[in-house]
């Protein structure tokens, strides 16, 4: 079984050795800056570590490895658009650096190139691959269309708010790792464990940031703390604060989710009221328990995979680092 830090490599080569830089620089250039700033790499090391469940050719598949990468690149340039961030992985994001169309161009050419890279697999899974991959790309683009609805309401449910994430966060893990599966010709059943695994990770992984977008170190976050809350965005955070909330906590923040202002002074004070009332309704320990049950299901349908027990312990060890992640 390969580790992490070895896939990480292949997956981090691979991409630097991909052909896709031509002209014109402006619409290539915003792209070999996005994929070089780094990023944890999850996406592919989990196609990558469920196709070694079942084979150790895993050079075979970087092809459509790299494209997960490059697709979920081209989301987080559309994301920052949508989400006024300015900050990414430690940099200025595209449309700061560059502009806002130069964002959304790149961001298409990311989505062809991405589409393009997953078609590089064998004839005989070409059809399912697709299948999965772009019903993942239709269900992140619903999951990112509520997210922003989402925006404008402050009556978002519980649920509303766990398939919303369902939707623009986790079927890209599942899809992954239905891909790894698919690629590696694992039975259906496996191939739906997998993408279940990956689901309920996702889920975990979409409240951790959720979490760190308000509690991150500022130091080492790579993205501004406190900026979902600048967005009114409906975070796990916010939906429980809501349920929990005293009368005067709910009124306080549905002032706060309110009002916006581009004053950095506002701004600052706003983060620190919200975040206030988060901590002061023991967010983070009730986040960290839902956190650990969605963690928990993922285990459990990992669990019904039909390969030998210990051949799954690389891919727990790695699930169990995401929990545990500060970026
Ligand atoms: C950020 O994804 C977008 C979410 C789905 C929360 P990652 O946290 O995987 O970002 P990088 O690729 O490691 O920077
Ligand atoms: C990201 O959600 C989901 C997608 C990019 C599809 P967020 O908006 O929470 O991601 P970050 O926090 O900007 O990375
Ligand atoms: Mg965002
Ligand atoms: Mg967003
Ligand atoms: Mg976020």
């Amino acid at each position: 079984m390969f580790s992490p830090q070895q896939l990480l490599q292949k997956v981090n080569t691979h991409l630097d050795s991909l052909g896709y830089l031509h002209e014109p620089e402006n619409l290539y250039q915003p792209v070999r800056y996005v994929l070089s700033m780094g990023g944890k790499r999850l996406r592919p090391v989990l196609m990558l570590m469920a196709y070694n469940l079942y084979r150790s050719d895993v050079d075979a598949i970087l092809d459509p490895a790299c494209a997960i990468e490059m697709y979920h690149n081209f989301t987080l340039l559309h994301d920052d658009l949508m989400d006024r961030a300015d900050v990414r992985r430690g940099k200025p994001t595209v449309h700061r650096r560059w502009n806002d169309n130069t964002a959304i161009l790149s961001g298409d050419v990311m989505l062809s190139l991405a589409m393009s890279y997953m078609t590089h697999v064998d004839d005989t899974r070409l059809r399912p691959v697709m299948d999965t991959f772009i019903r993942a790309t239709i269900e992140i683009d619903d999951g990112q269309q509520l997210d922003m609805d989402f925006e404008q309401r402050d009556d978002v449910t519980q649920a509303e708010y766990i398939e919303m994430i369902r939707l623009k966060t986790s079927v890209l893990l599942g899809c992954s790792m239905k891909i790894g599966a698919l690629l590696a010709g694992a039975s259906d059943d496996d191939a739906d464990n997998l993408y279940k695994t990956g689901e309920q990770m996702g889920l975990a992984f979409q409240l951790h940031d959720d979490y760190l977008d308000v509690y991150g170190d500022p130091a080492t976050f790579g993205k501004k703390v406190g900026g979902d809350i600048l967005c009114n965005k409906k975070t796990f955070l916010y939906v429980k604060a809501m349920q929990l909330a005293d009368d005067l906590q709910r009124r306080d923040l549905q002032h706060w989710f309110a009002t916006s202002d581009p004053d950095p002074l506002f701004s600052e004070t706003k983060i620190a009221a919200v975040t206030r009332i988060y901590t002061d309704l023991d967010l983070p320990v009730i986040c960290r328990t839902h956190e650990d049950e969605f963690y928990r299901l993922a285990h459990a349908h990992l669990n019904k995979v039909s390969v030998p027990d210990e051949a799954k312990n690389v891919l727990r060890a790695y699930l169990a680092s995401l929990m545990e992640r500060t970026v």
